[in-house]
């Protein structure tokens, strides 16, 4: 089992050595590695069972810092960096030579973002090179939003966990490229569409495709608990299942025809950013249950509430 601590030396020290540590952020804990190193980039992608066509996102923690894995970047690109970096945005920029291709998976732009959860800049910080994390999950499995979440699963795997309680934001970043200098959304995350908008004006979104080469990880079915997860129907699967072997993922009110402890509420206030936040943990919870299938309600589409069905459909799409 990895140890679990808040010791900044103890992660570096491993880090150091080419080992990969699971690390806190304000979206999702990721599972970090030193990005300039060929075998600390290789285990990243062993121990979550990634596949190398996927790549990874690079966290740094200042722009001068990233001047060096990026040939520019674009002032849209400065623009948004400047309104939302420390934060949960992640930028696709053109790399330099710096960055081993294994990072990119062979593409030209790299994926990178500066991260404000305060452990993990502090690391960042102290360290010579910046970090390639994924989020700290066998792929596509559910993101982990705590500690634990990650001890549970790659445990036997990383030494050394840095825990940064619960995650704030709870859904992974936004990402941004550029087509001929105009920003577009490439995944539905932590920063909201309306807040990109207030920036840049309209925006164009290429969030929904199923496969979408662009962004592996935006696999229609991705973030996918083990248990069958639909959106849709609840009267007909209360016709097929006894309300004991129905899990509800509900947004504020439980349903009176499935047992409490079956349901997990995501925001008792209605709150969306609550809601994000409790998101991953829920659907957690409600897979470790002795169900049969996952009925999950969908948020209003707006704001953080569309990264939250999108994260949903995808794990319905399973
Ligand atoms: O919030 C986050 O972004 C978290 C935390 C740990 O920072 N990280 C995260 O990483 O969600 P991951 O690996 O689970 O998702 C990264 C996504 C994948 O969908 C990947 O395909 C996409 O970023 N990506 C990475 N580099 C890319 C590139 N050069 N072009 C297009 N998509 C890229
Ligand atoms: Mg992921």
């Amino acid at each position: 089992m990895s140890v679990i601590g808040t010791n900044i030396a103890e992660a570096k020290k491993w880090l150091e050595a080419g080992q990969v540590v699971g690390i806190p952020t304000e979206t999702v804990y990721g599972l970090a590695g030193n990005a300039l190193n060929l075998q600390a980039v290789t285990r990243i992608f062993e121990t979550k069972n990634r596949p190398t066509f996927d790549p990874l996102i690079v966290h740094s923690s200042s722009i001068e810092k990233i001047s060096h894995f990026v040939q520019e970047i674009p002032a849209a690109g400065l623009k948004l960096a400047a309104h939302f970096w420390p934060g949960p945005l992640t930028l696709l920029l053109p790399k330099t030579d710096v960055i081993p291709d294994l990072v990119t998976a062979g593409l030209d732009t790299l994926a990178v973002r500066i991260p404000a959860h305060p452990l993990t800049r502090q690391l960042l910080g102290e360290l010579d090179f910046p970090l390639a994390a994924p989020s700290a999950n066998p792929f596509g499995y559910i993101s982990p939003t705590q500690a634990a979440h990650v001890q549970a699963q790659l445990g036997d795997k990383i030494p050394y966990i840095l825990d940064g309680g619960p995650c704030t934001i709870g859904i992974e970043s936004t990402i941004v490229g550029f087509g001929d200098g105009e920003a577009v959304i490439y995944r539905l995350g932590g920063i909201p569409v309306e807040e990109i908008e207030k920036i840049m004006g309209r925006v164009k979104i290429i969030a929904h495709s199923s496969s979408n080469p662009r962004a592996p990880g935006m696999l229609k079915s991705h973030y996918a608990p083990r248990k069958p997860l639909q959106t849709e129907g609840l009267p007909e699967l209360l016709s097929r299942h006894a309300p004991e072997r129905i899990g509800i993922l509900a947004f504020q009110h439980p349903h009176h025809s499935v047992p409490a402890q079956n349901q997990f509420i995501l925001s008792g206030s209605g709150s969306v950013t609550e809601a994000a936040q409790r998101l991953f943990a829920g659907l957690r919870y409600l897979d470790s249950l002795s169900v049969d299938v996952i009925y999950a309600e969908l948020l209003l589409e707006k704001e953080l509430g569309r990264a939250v069905n999108d994260r949903i459909r995808r794990a319905a799409a399973n």
